[in-house]
Protein backbone atom coordinates (compact mmCIF):
# COMPACT_ATOMS: atom_id res chain seq x y z
CA UNK A 1 0.00 0.00 0.00
CA UNK A 2 1.20 3.70 -0.46
CA UNK A 3 1.79 6.16 1.88
CA UNK A 4 -0.09 8.72 1.72
CA UNK A 5 1.36 12.35 2.40
CA UNK A 6 -0.27 14.20 5.48
CA UNK A 7 1.34 18.40 5.67
CA UNK A 8 1.64 19.27 9.32
CA UNK A 9 0.23 22.93 8.87
CA UNK A 10 2.71 24.52 11.77
CA UNK A 11 5.16 26.37 12.18
CA UNK A 12 5.66 26.24 15.63
CA UNK A 13 8.69 24.20 16.67
CA UNK A 14 7.59 23.01 19.87
CA UNK A 15 3.84 22.03 18.47
CA UNK A 16 6.08 20.56 15.72
CA UNK A 17 7.84 18.56 17.66
CA UNK A 18 4.37 16.86 20.08
CA UNK A 19 2.24 16.30 16.48
CA UNK A 20 4.98 14.23 14.45
CA UNK A 21 5.61 12.21 18.03
CA UNK A 22 1.48 11.47 18.06
CA UNK A 23 0.96 10.69 14.40
CA UNK A 24 4.49 8.61 13.90
CA UNK A 25 3.71 5.11 13.45
CA UNK A 26 0.13 5.20 11.52
CA UNK A 27 0.95 5.32 8.57
CA UNK A 28 0.83 8.25 7.17
CA UNK A 29 3.63 9.81 5.94
CA UNK A 30 4.89 13.15 7.76
CA UNK A 31 5.85 16.39 5.90
CA UNK A 32 6.49 20.05 6.71
CA UNK A 33 4.74 23.25 5.58
CA UNK A 34 6.73 24.86 3.13
CA UNK A 35 8.40 27.71 5.36
CA UNK A 36 7.21 30.37 3.37
CA UNK A 37 2.86 29.33 3.47
CA UNK A 38 1.79 31.52 6.26
CA UNK A 39 -1.93 31.23 6.86
CA UNK A 40 -3.82 34.19 8.62
CA UNK A 41 -5.42 33.41 11.79
CA UNK A 42 -8.55 35.35 11.63
CA UNK A 43 -10.98 33.14 13.55
CA UNK A 44 -12.24 33.47 16.73
CA UNK A 45 -12.39 30.16 17.64
CA UNK A 46 -9.75 27.55 18.46
CA UNK A 47 -11.67 25.26 15.66
CA UNK A 48 -12.32 27.59 12.92
CA UNK A 49 -8.68 28.64 13.17
CA UNK A 50 -7.76 24.96 13.49
CA UNK A 51 -10.19 24.58 10.03
CA UNK A 52 -8.45 27.83 7.80
CA UNK A 53 -4.45 26.50 8.23
CA UNK A 54 -5.86 22.96 7.68
CA UNK A 55 -7.82 23.88 4.37
CA UNK A 56 -5.32 26.34 3.24
CA UNK A 57 -1.99 24.47 3.28
CA UNK A 58 -4.16 21.36 1.94
CA UNK A 59 -5.32 23.59 -1.11
CA UNK A 60 -1.80 24.73 -1.51
CA UNK A 61 0.05 21.65 -1.37
CA UNK A 62 -2.46 19.58 -2.93
CA UNK A 63 -2.08 17.01 -0.33
CA UNK A 64 -3.86 15.79 2.97
CA UNK A 65 -3.04 18.35 5.78
CA UNK A 66 -3.65 18.76 9.85
CA UNK A 67 -3.23 21.57 11.69
CA UNK A 68 -3.83 22.69 15.20
CA UNK A 69 -5.16 25.82 17.26
CA UNK A 70 -4.71 26.23 20.31
CA UNK A 71 -3.80 28.38 23.47
CA UNK A 72 -4.13 28.90 27.11
CA UNK A 73 -7.15 30.03 28.73
CA UNK A 74 -7.36 31.50 32.41
CA UNK A 75 -10.43 32.08 34.12
CA UNK A 76 -9.55 35.00 35.91
CA UNK A 77 -9.22 36.61 32.80
CA UNK A 78 -12.01 36.20 31.15
CA UNK A 79 -10.78 33.53 29.08
CA UNK A 80 -7.37 35.33 27.73
CA UNK A 81 -4.93 35.46 26.12
CA UNK A 82 -7.29 32.36 24.53
CA UNK A 83 -6.31 32.60 20.44
CA UNK A 84 -4.12 35.51 21.45
CA UNK A 85 -1.73 33.25 23.11
CA UNK A 86 0.87 33.33 20.26
CA UNK A 87 0.50 37.17 19.91
CA UNK A 88 0.50 38.39 24.01
CA UNK A 89 4.36 39.26 23.28
CA UNK A 90 7.55 39.00 21.04
CA UNK A 91 8.81 36.03 22.79
CA UNK A 92 7.70 32.87 25.09
CA UNK A 93 9.59 34.83 28.11
CA UNK A 94 7.15 38.21 27.57
CA UNK A 95 4.19 35.92 27.03
CA UNK A 96 4.84 34.55 30.39
CA UNK A 97 6.11 37.91 32.01
CA UNK A 98 2.09 39.19 30.83
CA UNK A 99 0.28 36.74 32.04
CA UNK A 100 2.31 36.51 35.15
CA UNK A 101 1.51 40.76 35.38
CA UNK A 102 -1.93 40.46 34.70
CA UNK A 103 -2.85 37.80 37.42
CA UNK A 104 -0.62 39.90 40.19
CA UNK A 105 -2.94 39.94 43.18
CA UNK A 106 -5.33 37.51 41.76
CA UNK A 107 -6.28 34.67 44.02
CA UNK A 108 -8.15 32.59 41.55
CA UNK A 109 -5.00 30.75 39.52
CA UNK A 110 -7.54 28.41 37.40
CA UNK A 111 -6.73 27.83 33.61
CA UNK A 112 -6.73 25.34 30.98
CA UNK A 113 -4.89 24.79 27.56
CA UNK A 114 -7.39 24.08 24.66
CA UNK A 115 -6.37 22.04 21.45
CA UNK A 116 -8.59 21.87 18.37
CA UNK A 117 -7.18 19.67 15.26
CA UNK A 118 -8.78 19.71 12.23
CA UNK A 119 -7.70 17.51 9.28
CA UNK A 120 -8.35 18.53 5.45
CA UNK A 121 -8.59 16.68 2.68
CA UNK A 122 -6.18 17.81 -0.62
CA UNK A 123 -9.36 19.90 -1.99
CA UNK A 124 -9.45 21.39 0.79
CA UNK A 125 -12.67 20.21 2.62
CA UNK A 126 -12.63 19.43 6.61
CA UNK A 127 -12.57 15.45 6.97
CA UNK A 128 -11.68 15.46 10.83
CA UNK A 129 -12.19 17.42 13.59
CA UNK A 130 -11.43 16.83 17.45
CA UNK A 131 -10.23 19.20 20.89
CA UNK A 132 -8.71 18.54 23.19
CA UNK A 133 -8.66 20.95 26.91
CA UNK A 134 -6.87 20.18 30.03
CA UNK A 135 -7.25 22.41 32.98
CA UNK A 136 -4.73 23.30 35.97
CA UNK A 137 -3.10 26.52 37.31
CA UNK A 138 -1.11 29.41 36.91
CA UNK A 139 2.04 29.39 39.27
CA UNK A 140 3.93 32.75 40.43
CA UNK A 141 7.09 31.87 38.49
CA UNK A 142 8.27 29.48 36.19
CA UNK A 143 9.60 25.72 36.86
CA UNK A 144 10.93 23.14 34.48
CA UNK A 145 13.05 23.44 31.66
CA UNK A 146 11.03 20.91 28.93
CA UNK A 147 8.34 21.52 26.54
CA UNK A 148 7.46 25.50 24.82
CA UNK A 149 5.51 28.42 24.94
CA UNK A 150 3.56 28.76 28.98
CA UNK A 151 4.63 25.13 29.79
CA UNK A 152 6.89 26.14 32.97
CA UNK A 153 3.91 28.35 34.40
CA UNK A 154 1.04 25.37 33.65
CA UNK A 155 0.93 23.45 36.59
CA UNK A 156 -1.36 20.36 37.03
CA UNK A 157 -1.93 19.61 40.52
CA UNK A 158 -2.67 16.17 40.12
CA UNK A 159 0.38 15.16 39.04
CA UNK A 160 1.97 17.86 40.86
CA UNK A 161 4.30 19.04 38.06
CA UNK A 162 3.98 21.84 35.07
CA UNK A 163 3.94 20.83 31.57
CA UNK A 164 7.49 21.62 31.61
CA UNK A 165 8.65 19.33 34.27
CA UNK A 166 6.87 16.57 32.67
CA UNK A 167 8.25 13.92 30.29
CA UNK A 168 7.57 13.78 27.25
CA UNK A 169 5.32 10.60 27.48
CA UNK A 170 3.44 12.25 30.59
CA UNK A 171 2.62 15.79 28.73
CA UNK A 172 1.31 13.58 25.95
CA UNK A 173 -1.35 11.21 28.15
CA UNK A 174 -2.97 14.34 30.01
CA UNK A 175 -2.50 17.31 27.49
CA UNK A 176 -4.68 19.20 25.42
CA UNK A 177 -2.66 18.24 22.07
CA UNK A 178 -2.67 14.53 23.44
CA UNK A 179 -6.19 13.90 23.79
CA UNK A 180 -7.10 16.00 20.52
CA UNK A 181 -4.71 14.16 18.40
CA UNK A 182 -5.74 10.57 20.86
CA UNK A 183 -9.33 11.32 19.56
CA UNK A 184 -8.89 11.29 16.20
CA UNK A 185 -6.20 8.12 15.91
CA UNK A 186 -8.80 5.30 14.99
CA UNK A 187 -10.52 7.66 12.21
CA UNK A 188 -6.91 8.92 11.05
CA UNK A 189 -6.00 4.68 10.72
CA UNK A 190 -9.48 3.94 8.54
CA UNK A 191 -8.73 7.32 6.34
CA UNK A 192 -4.89 6.56 5.37
CA UNK A 193 -6.50 3.14 4.58
CA UNK A 194 -8.76 4.71 2.07
CA UNK A 195 -6.95 7.60 0.85
CA UNK A 196 -3.69 5.29 0.21
CA UNK A 197 -5.67 3.04 -2.48
P1 LIG B 1 -1.34 29.01 17.62
O1 LIG B 1 -2.15 27.76 17.80
O2 LIG B 1 -0.34 28.89 16.53
O3 LIG B 1 -2.20 30.22 17.52
O4 LIG B 1 -0.41 29.20 18.91
C1 LIG B 1 -0.77 28.69 20.14
C2 LIG B 1 0.07 29.30 21.24
O5 LIG B 1 -0.47 28.82 22.48
C3 LIG B 1 1.53 28.84 21.22
O6 LIG B 1 2.36 29.72 20.56
C4 LIG B 1 1.86 28.76 22.71
O7 LIG B 1 2.25 30.03 23.16
C5 LIG B 1 0.54 28.40 23.34
N1 LIG B 1 0.44 26.93 23.51
C6 LIG B 1 -0.33 26.05 22.82
N2 LIG B 1 -0.14 24.80 23.24
C7 LIG B 1 0.79 24.88 24.21
C8 LIG B 1 1.42 23.88 25.02
O8 LIG B 1 1.21 22.66 24.91
N3 LIG B 1 2.29 24.37 25.90
C9 LIG B 1 2.58 25.69 26.06
N4 LIG B 1 2.06 26.65 25.31
C10 LIG B 1 1.15 26.23 24.39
Amino acid sequence: MTMTRLVVATGNAGKLREMQAYLADLGWELTLKPEELEVEETGDTFAANACLKASQVALATGNWAIADDSGLQIDALGGAPGVYSARYGKTDSERIARVLRELDNQTSRQAQFVCAVAIARPDGAIALQSEGVCRGEILESPRGNGGFGYDPIFYVPEKKLTFAEMTPDLKRSISHRGKAIEALIPQLAILQQISGK
